[in-house]
């Protein structure tokens, strides 16, 4: 497969080549040094001497958030990529892609960092609902549709984080050891189906090091591997200061330090070629990367860009919405619970009122809007026919002050004059780099104050707190409850200004609906250990906490009252985030309380799962339906409802396995002395589950809609599957064929089964679609450590199409 990427294959292509060669030869040694370094946390230096325009990248991956972090900036917020894996269709992520292509370009973005296509290796990994899939097949074909889709709108993607960074926990010291099957067959497969099939204008090399060596400075798997053996001709960007060494990262194949203006490339990297430490011809190969992303994406003069045909228009609510609705996951419907039959409904979950619609870290974007479950079941149903109730609240933590804040920043220099003042739609300030208001520079700015009113929406207790570290002054209602220097919790990670834990400092008794007049003051310090400077706090803020039996209880009458009791359940941005990993899969707070009263109160009890990975659910078999929602975007309380309503199907399968954390085989994320043993081998997920013999709660490929479907028949022509199904059932639909490939003789060594193909069919009552499936040889074959190579392993083989993995309606035996 070596080449595939070929850089020279279209005269386009060539043309466009031959533009970068001249601009390279242009450049002296301290631009070109120049041009590989951030120039701030997102950009890099403009070179007007090639008529070079500087090239801006940003987060990704359900949104692009654009260079400014603040909800002032919106952004469409699409469901969490665990949500699109689950809508197991290639074709959606494209269309997912062409929409933040499109956002891309409304925000002056060059490159999405996305997508994120690490493997859910432990159910606990932190950043789990950004990666797609246990399944290194089903993450490689949403991946590729991701990356054809966002690039055919003439954006570039950095494929992330190449490779193994599928934990949180240390994760810019850990020491990941992977066998080399494991790497090719699992870790690295994606990566290498996205570059063979998407030609991804760009990767991301990680924070953690592989079998000893930093990602960034890889020279195996980036130099021989990714570029050598798979043809990538992209560019190799940093994770967000991973770069550490400046002659082992440019040895090692990395392109770009991010993020600046402090990095260890610029002037650092040309005296190295100075000190004869770094020949200027590997320097010259990274520009050469780099320029050619440039001139992809338009932004190099005299280069015609990859696209010149922008495609139409999305809508991007529209399209929220329907990937929402495509990618719920129906675990169980009992006595066909769902869809709702008329009547009242008891709307119950904090959740269901606050929604959360994405996971925590740097793949936060801020929605212009946000429809919860109640807006959306509100606008759907009967006036009159639904109630709502807390029932149990587990943010009992502070969150950024949002709920009934009107606030405003006042920039003030030493002597207390106004400088400027900037817009804060939340308690949050990040403004990174030059990214200040209007009027205010780092020189001048000594003070930050937030201030404006509360207009409390519950009487009671309320509590206001600080995000960040240094000097502050808080003050609630003319009373000021804290005046002093706040440390952070945890300095471990440099990102800890922006993701840390906030801490409280007033308890103020407020009236609903009557506004106080609140105010915080930061004497500016700005964050250490990272490159560039910032001004980075947040005012925090909880509301009164009911007594949480009384919440039950009220949630459990109005369940009564009600034809239909629809809980909705969530973990909170402490569970799920970026920077560290899970403790447990439990959901917090008394959420599992309170299903189990409302289940006992009402058997006609829906329970809605909205978390962007596993959670257990110990009341499951005294439920009526389960649903999981994930975090299901901006738009996913309307998608709720057409799901719920009956409108629409929900369309998922499950893309990675549900089950307890006792039962889950694997499940290490903590290093030991800096080290993280991938034992398990090529044994992760299903795989591992079906080698250990147990039976998880949901297995991999789970998902019911509202028809049935039978297999009609199974045919298999060399590596051509071609299945028959028809819908039985009721109503028009959709079903995901899966192909599993098992070897009808199984050895020790090798998965039971695995996913080798999946297509959908979409049919009406009683018709029948056939769809053609094609496997990929590599579903026969294994890495041999012996002889470093892929070497086929001899049949038989069962093809079975499956409804799921367990639930197998058809199979095939076949000797290739
Ligand atoms: C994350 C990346 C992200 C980058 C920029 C890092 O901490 O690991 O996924 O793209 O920050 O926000």
């Amino acid at each position: 497969m070596a080449g595939t990427q070929g850089t020279r294959s279209t005269p386009a292509d060539q043309a466009r080549e031959a533009v970068v060669e001249t601009a390279l030869a242009k450049l002296d040694l301290d631009a070109k040094a120049r041009l590989l370094a951030g120039q701030d946390m997102w950009s890099l230096p403009a070179l007007p001497e090639i008529g070079l325009k500087s090239l801006v990248m940003s987060d990704g991956p359900i949104g692009v958030r654009g260079v400014r972090w603040t909800s002032g900036d919106p952004s469409v917020a699409l469901p969490s990529p665990t949500a699109l894996a689950a809508t197991w269709d290639p074709e959606l992520a494209r269309r997912a892609g062409v929409l933040l292509a499109q956002e891309a370009r409304r925000k002056g973005v060059h490159v999405l960092l996305a997508p994120t296509v690490n493997l859910q290796r432990s159910p606990l990994g932190g950043r789990h609902f950004e990666a797609y899939s246990e399944d290194p097949y089903l993450t490689g074909r949403i991946g590729t549709g991701y990356v054809r889709g966002v690039q055919s709108g003439g954006v570039g993607t950095t494929v992330k984080h190449f490779v193994a960074n599928d934990a949180e926990t240390d994760r810019f010291t850990v020491n990941n050891v992977v066998g080399e099957r494991a790497l090719r067959e699992l870790y690295l497969a994606p990566f290498e189906a996205i570059v063979e099939n998407a030609h991804p204008w760009g990767i991301m090399t990680a924070y953690n090091s592989v079998n000893g060596t930093t990602m960034t400075e890889h020279r195996y798997l980036v130099n021989e591997i990714l570029r050598g053996e798979w043809g990538f001709d992209g560019f190799n960007v940093s994770d967000w200061m991973a770069a550490r060494d400046t002659v082992a990262d440019i040895e090692g194949g990395l392109d770009v330090a991010m993020p600046g203006p402090r990095t260890v490339y610029g002037e650092a990297l040309a005296q190295a070629v100075r000190d004869g430490r770094v020949e200027e011809s590997t320097v010259d190969g990274a520009v050469r990367n780099v320029l050619r992303l440039a001139a992809r994406v338009g932004i190099l003069e005299g280069a015609q860009p990859a696209v010149t045909d922008i495609p139409e228009t999305v809508d991007g609510e529209a399209l929220a919405r329907e990937i929402a609705r495509r990618a719920f996951v129906l675990v169980r419907n009992e006595n066909n619970a769902l869809p709702l039959k008329s009547g009242s409904v008891a709307l119950i979950g904090a959740a269901a009122r606050d929604a959360r619609v994405l996971g925590g870290g740097s793949a936060v974007v801020f929605p212009a809007r946000i429809v919860s479950p109640l807006d959306g079941l509100t606008d759907a149903l009967p006036d009159g026919s639904l109630s709502y109730a807390v029932g149990a609240d587990p943010n009992t933590e502070l969150a950024i002050a949002d709920k009934g804040f009107e606030l405003r920043a006042h920039c003030r220099d030493e002597a207390g004059t106004l400088i400027g003042t900037g817009a804060t739609p939340t308690g949050e300030v990040n403004w990174m780099g030059s990214d200040l208001p209007d009027g205010v520079t780092y020189d001048t700015l000594h003070t930050v104050e937030l201030t404006g009113t509360l207009t409390p929406r519950v009487s009671g207790p309320h509590v206001l707190g600080i995000k960040g570290a240094g000097a502050f002054t808080l003050t609630v209602d003319g009373t000021t409850y804290f005046d002093d220097v706040q440390r952070p919790a945890d300095d471990s990670d440099p990102f800890e200004a922006f993701f840390g834990l906030p801490q409280p400092h007033a308890e103020v008794e407020l009236t609903a609906g009557q506004p106080v007049e609140v105010s915080l003051t930061f004497v500016v310090t700005l964050p250490e250990g990272i490159p560039f400077k910032a001004v980075v706090f947040a005012l925090t803020h909880q509301e009164p906490q009911r007594d949480e039996d009384e919440l039950i209880a009220e949630a459990v009458a109005a369940a009564r009252a009600a034809d239909t009791a629809v809980v909705v359940v969530a973990t909170t941005e402490r569970v799920e985030s970026e920077g560290f990993d899970r403790k447990n899969l439990r959901l917090p707070g008394r959420q599992d309380d309170l299903v189990h009263a409302v289940a006992a109160a009402n058997p006609n009890t829906v329970v809605v799962v909205n978390s962007g990975s596993p959670v257990e659910l110990p009341w499951r078999d005294e439920v009526a339906a389960v649903l999981l929602s994930w975090f299901p975007g901006q738009e996913g309380g309307a998608a709720l409802a057409d799901v719920l309503t009956g409108e629409y199907e929900p369309g998922g399968r499950l893309p990675t396995t549900w089950g307890s954390l006792t039962d889950a085989p694997v499940t290490q994320v903590v290093p030991a002395d800096g080290e993280l043993p991938y034992t398990e081998g090529v044994f992760i997920g299903y795989r591992a589950w079906e080698k250990a013999g147990r039976t998880p709660t949901y297995p991999f490929g789970h998902g019911l809609g509202y028809t049935d479907w039978t297999y009609d028949s199974i045919d298999v022509t060399g590596t051509t599957v071609t299945v028959r199904v028809t819908n039985s059932g009721p109503r028009e639909g959709r079903e995901t064929v899966q192909i599993y490939v098992s070897p009808s003789e199984p050895t020790p060594d090798r998965p039971t089964r695995r996913l080798a193909g999946f297509a959908t069919a979409e049919a009406t009552p009683g018709e029948t679609v056939t769809v053609t499936i094609e496997l990929p040889t590599r579903a026969f074959e294994t890495w041999d450590e012996r002889t470093n190579a892929w070497t086929p392993v001899k049949g038989p083989y069962e093809i079975e199409a499956s409804h799921s993995l367990t639930d197998c309606r058809l199979r095939a035996t076949i000797a290739p």
